[in-house]
């Protein structure tokens, strides 16, 4: 799904557009405050496709620092003005205010290259952008596959990239990315058909015991990029399903046959793995490293433990949302209130979407509803107490640890790491399970 910011002071305009181009454009509408937010915004997510924002905010001349800022980074991102700006009337679209939705709504599909289509007035867009990873497991594709590019100032062409006949490997790919292309387009009628395809390619892959460890995890990284993408666009699926469950499998193979936690953890940044599957993987491999230590461990423990890994923070979508682990960290994250409140109710809602998977058992779901220290999986508890589920505190504890780790602003050795989790978690099942840490990694 595209992604759209809007710079919209007036509390009622930003619902009304916001609500109108995600149902209309299906456009993912991020809010941001002023230049400088967007600007910070933007470092983290340049593939941004579209920025709507007021001409000024206050005496901030917004428009006009966020245009210099595109320009400046040499970035495609397509600009629409709220109100006149007359330094930039020549140069970027500018909407004579009141802007009604219906202009907007137009205007916004046009700048993303959607077609309005049938009476309804209902815009759809013919093509769906899909990250260049959906690409890198597979040799051939069921249909053809586009890439987007600008025609005129705001306006679009889709090109055909691939043929549906043509075969291929990762390197075509990769130099595709090497030329700063982030995604491909598939047409709409063939979107479902193309997901399936890539699905069940990545299944069979991970299903296959032939892969090295390092080449396991990079397949299983790029199926958990996908299953997240899924369930965030499109809810749980059969296909997600069925691959959620290889992924698992497969982590919890190469958990069990892991290198020197040193040597994994290079690997793990020297390669494109996403903070997602980082966190994710270091997780299991921890829960799986405190559980080896537990009188009481038992084999599906472990596979447990992962199902959660995995699924923990699925709906979450920014890396800064995913580093929060207090209410401290919430409170002064720089998000908008709807990604503080998904962030807030992230156990809660993995929980909702595992209620149809076959594989979430009971213990899978107790640990991921207090995988943040609450028996409700709302918000996050300093020093959870002793009544939790002991899986619940094997987890809370490895989770915090891999997020300090991964912490550049934090300590990233364990005799640092340690001192921070004692002083956090003072009940004494949880020091104990802290101790086991101690011990030195493989
Ligand atoms: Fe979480």
């Amino acid at each position: 799904m595209s992604q759209t910011i809007l710079v919209e002071p007036n509390d009622d305009l930003k619902k009304i557009f916001s609500l109108n181009l995600s149902t209309f454009v299906g456009t993912d509408v991020i809010f941001r405050q002023n230049a400088d937010d967007v600007i910070s915004l933007l470092k983290i997510l340049p593939q941004v496709s579209l920025i709507i924002t007021k001409s000024k905010v206050g005496q901030e001349e917004t428009a006009l620092k966020i245009f210099q800022y595109l320009k400046s980074e040499s970035l495609e991102t397509s600009l629409i003005i709220l109100g006149e700006c007359p330094k930039l009337a020549n140069d970027v679209l500018c909407l004579q205010e009141p802007v009604s939705w219906e202009v907007l709504v137009k205007q916004t599909a046009h700048h993303l290259g959607i077609t309005l289509q049938d009476a309804s007035n209902k815009i759809k867009s013919d093509y769906l952008p899909v990250g260049l990873y959906y690409f890198y497991d597979i040799q051939k594709t069921p249909c053809d596959v586009f890439i987007r590019i600008k025609k005129g100032v705001n306006e679009y062409q889709f090109v055909k990239r691939i043929h549906s006949k043509d075969t291929f490997d990762k390197s075509l790919i990769l130099r595709y990315e090497e030329q700063g292309l982030k995604e491909f387009y598939i047409p709409r009628d063939y979107i479902q058909y193309f997901t399936i395809f890539v699905t069940n390619s990545l299944v069979q892959k991970l299903e296959n015991s032939d892969m090295n460890l390092e080449e396991r995890i990079l397949t299983t990284a790029n199926a958990h990029e996908i299953v997240k993408e899924s369930i965030q666009l499109l809810g749980l699926d059969q296909a997600t399903i069925d691959l959620s469950d290889a992924s698992i499998n497969s982590m919890v193979k190469s958990v069990k046959s892991s290198p020197e936690v040193a040597n994994l953890i290079k690997f793990l940044f020297s390669n494109k793995v996403s903070y997602a599957y980082q966190h994710c993987h270091l997780l299991a491999l921890m829960c799986h490293y405190i559980l080896s230590r537990q009188s009481w461990y038992r084999e599906d423990h472990l596979q447990i433990l992962t199902f959660v890994s995995f699924f923990s923070d699925i709906t979450l979508k920014s890396n800064q949302q995913m580093e929060i682990t207090s209410m401290k960290d919430l409170f002064e994250a720089n998000l908008t209130d709807e990604e503080k409140r998904s962030v807030m109710n992230h156990a809660a809602e993995a929980v909702e979407i595992l209620k149809d998977h076959p594989e979430a058992n009971d213990y899978i779901k107790t640990v991921l509803i207090q995988s943040h220290g609450r028996a409700d999986g709302i918000g996050f508890e300093e020093n959870p107490g002793e009544d939790l589920h002991p899986l619940s505190k094997v987890f809370i504890i490895a989770d915090t640890f891999v997020k300090i780790l991964l912490n550049p602003e934090l300590p990233n050795k364990k005799q640092d790491i340690l001192p921070i989790i004692y002083s956090r978690f003072t009940n004494p099942s949880y020091q104990k399970i802290a101790k086991a840490l101690e011990q030195k990694f493989p």
